[in-house]
């Protein structure tokens, strides 16, 4: 063996070595490997399953123990811990400086639950559009067991690829004919641009609020083209000129983040909420945090009467654009960033969301195929697309637990079939055993965020209540904090809504497992270097994860109470 490949080998093997030490298995016996191994001529390929023969291993169990090592191993040994507190002095950091996330809505009160009436909805989300009537039946009300929301109506629209590639006003326009047709059907008689029929809006994107009713288009994730030559410009005004084109005059009363539409809406029926988490198509948390938490400048221009009664704001995070330096990244989501057209606008989203897990998994699965040659070594050709294996194939063949495989098999292979081989089930073990890989990584980055964003939350309570005189009304915010504190050491209230969280197989019960687990950690509670004590009297406190259903909806409707 020359021994330039020798060295190059036993480097090899000396790596391999220590990933074996991961798995348990001895650093002397994975030496031994190397030496005992027949020396291969240099420029020879490996074929596949020989290199895996190599090592005496299974190249796909091998594969797939690498892959959970890649994915899963930076949680180890208090690694999730000490990467929630690197997420924590980010969300800091970007509450003072950055003016593309850290949003503060012009919701400070959360609802009393006493709201009551009909409101008529909207909610743009990432693969839907949607149009309903809510009523808000109100805790006073005559027969009412507590503050309830219902949609007496509703219309669903699909936005597909065609439609998010809609650039500037033709995204509105499509949306402003949806509007039309779904209101159309109860008559517009009445509305007229004096008395305009009155909505609220659940934006899934991010928004600079300027008001409760207005704020600026910003750049849209998701795939969504439709800020192109629009940016900065009122998303209630665009909207309400698109509505005007179809002979409808709407006015956009209440403009919420999808994140606070949930928080909002699980706040009116269940009072202990404070925070908010979306996972579907994209990621975000809202949460109820003290105005003095964040910079004046980020309030905009605002009146003063405002600034005077707000103790607390709800703030959109936009979670998805943290993690910039911090996230723990393998090979394959440096591909996927590679060919993204914004690599850095939404990180932390590209890690987790809906949009992107089925994304990483073809990824590793086409690396998986080439160099262990599972599925025959066969690549169906439908993968060969970016972005062609979605995140609910993912969730249907993570879904079948029964030993043959024979729901996940059939799905794969009508959506993804390969000429002339029929997948195995020891294939589709392999898919599945990959897919949980990426999905609880998923579920851990999620559940770091949260955690981190909760002690954050305590942190700047008790700010607050050791010096109520930072805020505008004292005494008021003291209450609210002192309140607020209570709530954190017995049990806060995680709204959720979204196709992830909600119907990915085991996903909540991983991310709320990963949650109590950093509940539970002891030790240096703060440790983020910045000489605050920790919330060590909060180790008492739970974090319930509670179903928000319909939250956008809903929450809208409730914004729009508020207001009225
Ligand atoms: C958007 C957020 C939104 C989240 C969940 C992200 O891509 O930037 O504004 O809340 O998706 O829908």
């Amino acid at each position: 063996m020359p021994l330039v490949t020798a060295i190059m080998s036993l480097r090899e093997a000396l790596i391999a070595a220590l990933r074996s030490l991961f798995r348990g298995k001895s650093f002397l016996k994975a030496l031994l490997a190397f030496w005992t191994a027949s020396p291969v001529a240099p420029g020879v390929p490996i074929p596949p399953q020989d290199a895996g023969a190599k090592a005496g291993a299974d190249p796909a169990a091998d594969f797939l123990a690498e892959a959970e090592h890649l994915l899963l191993g930076y949680i180890e040994a208090g690694g999730l811990k000490r990467f929630s507190r690197q997420l924590k002095r980010q969300f800091k950091e970007r509450l003072w400086s950055n003016p593309e996330c850290m949003l503060p809505s012009y919701n400070s009160q959360l609802p009393t639950g006493y709201e009551s009436g009909q409101y008529l909805a909207l909610d743009v989300g990432g693969s839907t559009l949607r149009v309903a009537l809510v009523e808000l039946g109100g805790k006073g009300a005559e027969g009412a067991k507590g503050a309830e929301a219902g949609i007496i109506r509703m219309d669903s629209f699909k936005i597909d690829n065609h439609v998010r590639s809609l650039r500037g006003t033709l995204f509105f326009d499509w949306m402003a004919e949806r509007i039309h047709r779904t209101v159309a059907k109860d008559s517009t008689k009445g509305h007229t641009p004096e008395l305009p029929l009155l909505m609220g809006l659940a934006w899934s994107f991010p928004i600079e609020q300027t008001s409760s009713k207005g704020g600026k288009l910003s750049t849209m994730g998701k795939g969504f083209l439709a800020h192109e030559g629009l940016l900065g410009q009122d998303l209630g005004n665009i909207i309400k000129s698109a509505c005007q084109k179809q002979g409808l005059h709407v006015e956009l009363s209440a403009i919420v983040n999808d994140s606070s539409a949930a928080l909002l809406s699980e706040a009116y029926t269940n009072p202990s909420t404070r925070f908010s988490l979306i996972l579907g198509t994209g990621v975000n948390i809202a949460v109820h945090l003290p105005v003095t938490t964040m910079d004046q400048p980020k309030f905009g221009d605002r009146p003063s009467s405002w600034h005077e009664k707000a103790s607390h704001v709800i703030v959109n995070t936009e979670l998805g654009m943290f993690g910039h330096d911090i996230l723990p990244l393998t090979k394959w989501d440096k591909l996927l960033k590679a060919d993204h057209p914004r690599p850095d606008f939404q990180p932390l989203e590209q890690l987790v969301s809906g949009y992107y897990l089925g994304e990483i998994c073809r990824l590793a699965l086409l690396d998986a195929i080439a160099s262990t040659g599972v599925f025959g070594g066969n690549v169906p050709p439908s993968l060969q697309t970016p972005y062609s294996l979605s995140t609910e194939t993912l969730s249907l063949i993570e879904a079948d637990t029964n030993p043959d495989l024979s729901v996940a098999l059939e799905t794969f292979t009508i959506r993804h079939p390969i000429p002339s081989y029929r997948p195995t089930v020891a294939d589709m073990t392999f898919l599945r055993t990959l897919a949980s890989h990426v999905s609880r990584r998923s579920a851990s980055v999620v559940a770091a965020s949260l955690y981190a964003l909760w002690e954050l939350k305590a942190d700047a309570e008790r700010a607050l209540l050791a010096d109520p005189s930072s805020s505008s009304s004292c005494t008021f915010a003291a209450a609210e904090a002192d309140a607020e504190l209570a709530i954190a050491s017995s049990k806060t209230t995680v709204a959720f809504n979204g196709s992830v969280v909600e119907q990915y197989p085991r996903y909540l019960a991983r991310l709320q497992a990963f949650v109590d687990g950093l509940l539970a950690e002891t030790g240096d509670e703060n440790g983020d270097g910045d000489g605050a004590q920790g919330p060590t009297e909060l180790k008492k406190g739970s974090i319930a994860l509670v179903e928000a259903k319909e939250s956008s909806l809903r929450g809208a409707a409730v914004a729009l109470a508020c207001l009225s």
